[in-house]
């Protein structure tokens, strides 16, 4: 089993899209997604509703995820960390005990050399077009990380 997780600041509008996206485009039963935030102050909440209907309209459903708080032993329980910004990234690698832990944490947009700003944006003050902009960027990237999963953790 492969375990990939996806960490924003509040774990309501973008590492939930993330998650549920990416954990659409693998078999279940090879690949587990989940997703953190680096803060706690939406812990046990739904996504944010713009995040749950812009993925409901492209087919993900997201609706049942919970927000919970990136904890230590997610680097041991994890295997690929993506970080949707530079200060989400930051906030991860303050909390690395080792090499170990720092080699597994990425800004995700790494992955997506067609995209020089490495920041997925943070939507949350933004309007709907802007949730709409990170749902597609965040799909296509998932696209080609899928892509080299299967082809090299199957
Ligand atoms: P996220 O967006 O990190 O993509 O979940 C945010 C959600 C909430 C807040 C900031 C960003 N907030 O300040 O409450």
């Amino acid at each position: 089993m492969t375990r990939i997780l996806m960490v924003c600041l509040g774990n309501i509008c973008r590492s939930p899209i993330a998650h549920g996206i990416l954990e659409s485009k693998l078999p279940s039963d090879h690949f587990y997604v989940d997703s953190a935030g680096t803060a706690a102050y939406h812990v046990g909440n739904k996504p944010d509703h713009r995040s749950i209907n812009v993925a409901n309209s492209h087919g993900v459903d997201i609706s049942a995820q919970k927000a919970r708080q990136f904890k230590i032993s997610d680097f041991d329980e994890f295997d690929y960390i993506y970080a949707m910004d530079a200060s989400n990234y930051s906030n991860i690698i303050g909390l690395a005990r080792n090499n170990n832990d720092i080699g597994k944490v990425k800004l995700f947009l790494e992955e997506n050399p067609s995209i020089s700003n490495k920041n997925v944006p943070d939507p949350y003050y933004g309007d709907l077009n802007e949730f709409e902009y990170v749902f597609d960027l965040i799909d296509e990237t998932s696209n080609l990380i899928a892509h080299n999963l299967l082809s090299t953790k199957l």
